[in-house]
């Protein structure tokens, strides 16, 4: 939530926080802004999108070579001009920009209203602007040491960037619980909430920890202490990324694109992992934690949103598998609800972001219990990977649209192989049938291609006929039935058509009221498992004339007799399907929500990674 990028060295700050913004928007995009320093401090800010910012400022003065901006994702007050940031303190000196929530702010802004401060906007960052200057001002300390102080009176999470009018060469960033890089150029320095907009500067970073501000400055090294005044060492590391990967690369929209990376993402999840020809998987960052897992009495898995849906199938795989029982969790739920931990639990917290404010709350809950935990994230160096004991990356590359794709598939295929590795190490399956799982996984990047032919004609004709329908429901059981929840997910949140997820044999116990000749229902109904049962289920819908969309296995007949629209995927082992069946409903929700003129990259209300509750 929130994107960041500030900027200080030789070069015009303009246009690179201008295009950082723009490869950061899908953190957050109701408004946004920007803060030069050059003879004087300037804040433009406007409510909207980047290219409206870049509207509004075509006719000023933007030259400078140190700055911050901003793109905002509303936490405290309305989307407007005046909540947008940066943020000037009250004598217009400071300036500061903020991505989190700062819980005290109320507090904090009566006692600063007590000695004289007004505010322009209903912000918490408004707050911590003029708290670092009441400090500054009346303390007589360096900037740097005003907001050290001000963050040791600070609750809440926050990862922010200052400049001020008196100090033309440096910025400010600190952090705790949201993200914040420090890009080291050759002569210059790079901040931002990811790498993204630094990737194509420099490949050195610097990732903040929790409670620790950075000093950057023109020609200095880079200097970090703690809130609490404790020198820390810079631990510089190399950047992996690739900048093609954040480009669309020819396709109109991210989310398209990331759909049909997806052969490729799948076997970057794959890589160096799985070893068919010798009949082992192999994870490196949980191989110290196995017999950990083999001793637990249960693995808990805490996620949110679609990786919440990847834990289901985690549940399903890892209990069908390898026999180890395996709770799933919403993170926000697990945190609040005071639930029973011990020593003997494994949790696996699964992320796309890594930076997801409820699962890194439910991690700490867990750790402070004792529980073993690891993470299965898609971004490197990112909270929760750096918060767990171990883990594996997805390596699904950045996802850049707000609807999780690849990130989905990719952490479905590590929870697959985690799961095979356990059933090889209990011995819970015969080596014929965990070879033949062996093979077939090996083969889903192949068949995730085949899929994404397969299913292209039908799936545009279906989002043709459906696109202005009000509601939708999907319906699956076992492995089926966190495909059902997923693409239902996928549809609400890029065509804002009320889609509901069930397992199929509930329908009869309510949802079967809301079937006419006008509802879709998106049946994952392939060969295996409770096929025979999820067959009765489409009987029981067409008998009340509701529209039947059916995901089938390829050379299915008895569905095809009944359904009125078809969606084949290639046959493949009953555990593997979601990594199948999800391809065609991504595709559904993308051609709908193109077809509604939604902005299918950037949904209404929606932020990539969650960094408040
Ligand atoms: C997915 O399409 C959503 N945008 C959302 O549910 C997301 O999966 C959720 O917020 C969790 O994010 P994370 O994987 O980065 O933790």
């Amino acid at each position: 939530m929130c994107g960041i990028v500030a900027y200080v060295g030789p070069k015009q700050a303009y246009p690179i926080l201008i295009n950082g913004l723009k490869k950061l928007e899908y953190r957050g995009y109701d408004s946004a802004g920007i803060a030069l320093l050059n003879s004087s401090l300037n804040v433009y800010k406007t409510k909207g999108k980047v290219s409206e910012l870049e509207n509004f400022v075509k006719d000023v003065d933007l030259r400078g070579t140190i700055g911050i901006a901003h793109t905002r994702w509303a936490t405290h007050g309305e989307p407007n001009q005046a909540n947008a940031h940066p943020h000037y303190s009250q004598s217009r000196e400071i300036a500061l920009i903020h991505n989190g929530i700062i819980e005290n702010y109320g507090l904090l802004r009566k006692e600063l209203e007590t000695r004289g401060y007004t505010f322009q906007s209903t912000t918490d960052t408004e707050v911590l602007t003029n708290l670092i200057e009441d400090i500054k001002n009346n303390e007589h300390v360096s900037l740097f040491d005003a907001v050290r102080i001000a963050l040791n009176q600070v609750i809440g999470a926050y990862a922010i960037v200052v400049i001020s009018y008196d100090d033309p060469d440096t910025l400010i960033a600190a952090r705790k619980g949201s993200p914040l890089v420090i890009g080291i150029g050759k002569d210059d320095y790079y901040v931002a909430s990811d790498a993204t907009p630094i990737i194509e500067y420099t490949k050195n970073v610097v990732y903040l920890d929790d409670e620790e501000v950075a000093l950057i400055q023109r020609s200095s090294d880079l200097k970090i202490k703690t809130i609490r005044n404790q020198e820390k060492t810079p631990y510089v590391q190399q950047l992996e990324m690739n900048l093609t990967a954040l480009e669309k690369g020819g396709y109109e929209h991210f989310m398209l694109k990331e759909i049909y990376e997806q052969p490729f993402s799948i076997k970057d999840s794959m890589r160096g992992r799985l070893h068919t020809e010798l009949g082992t998987v192999s994870l490196g960052g949980i191989v110290d934690f196995e017999p950990k897992i083999l001793a637990a009495s249960r693995i808990i898995i805490v996620a949110c949103g679609t990786s919440w849906h990847a834990g289901l199938v985690g549940e399903y795989l890892f209990e069908d598998l390898a026999r180890i029982p395996v709770e799933v969790e919403y993170a926000s739920e697990f945190r609040y609800r005071n639930p029973v931990i011990n020593e003997s639990d494994v949790v696996i917290a699964i992320s796309q972001s890594g930076e997801t404010a409820d699962t890194l709350a439910a991690i700490e809950l867990a750790k402070s219990k004792g529980a073993t935990i690891l993470g299965i994230c898609n971004v490197v160096g990112s909270s929760i990977a750096r918060a767990t004991h171990g883990g594996s990356y997805t390596h699904a590359g950045p996802e850049i649209g707000v609807a999780s794709t690849k990130a989905f598939t990719a952490q479905v295929t590590l929870l697959t192989l985690m799961a095979l590795r356990m059933a090889s190490l209990k011995g819970t399956l015969s080596r014929t049938r965990y070879m033949q799982i062996l093979h077939a996984l090996e083969l889903i990047p192949e068949k995730v291609a085949q899929t994404l032919i397969l299913s292209k004609k039908t799936v545009y004709e279906v989002a043709e006929k459906f696109k202005d329908v009000r509601n939708f429901l999907y319906l699956g059981r076992g492995y089926n039935f966190p495909v059902a929840l997923e693409g239902a997910l996928k549809l609400k949140e890029i065509s804002y058509i009320h889609a509901e997820g069930y397992p199929a044999a509930e329908m009869k116990h309510g949802p079967i009221a809301l079937i006419d000749e006008d509802m879709p229902v998106v049946f994952i109904a392939t060969n295996k498992g409770t096929y025979d049962k999820v067959v009765s289920n489409i009987q029981e819908v067409k008998a009340r004339k509701g529209q039947v969309i059916a995901i089938v296995t390829e050379g299915d007949t008895i569905v095809k007799g009944m359904a009125d629209y078809i969606i084949e995927i290639p046959e493949t082992e009953e555990m593997l399907v979601p990594l199948l069946a999800t391809i065609p409903l991504q595709k559904l929700s993308y051609h709908i929500a193109v077809m509604r003129g939604c902005n299918v990259d950037q949904p209404r209300n929606l932020a990539k990674s969650v960094t408040v509750e």
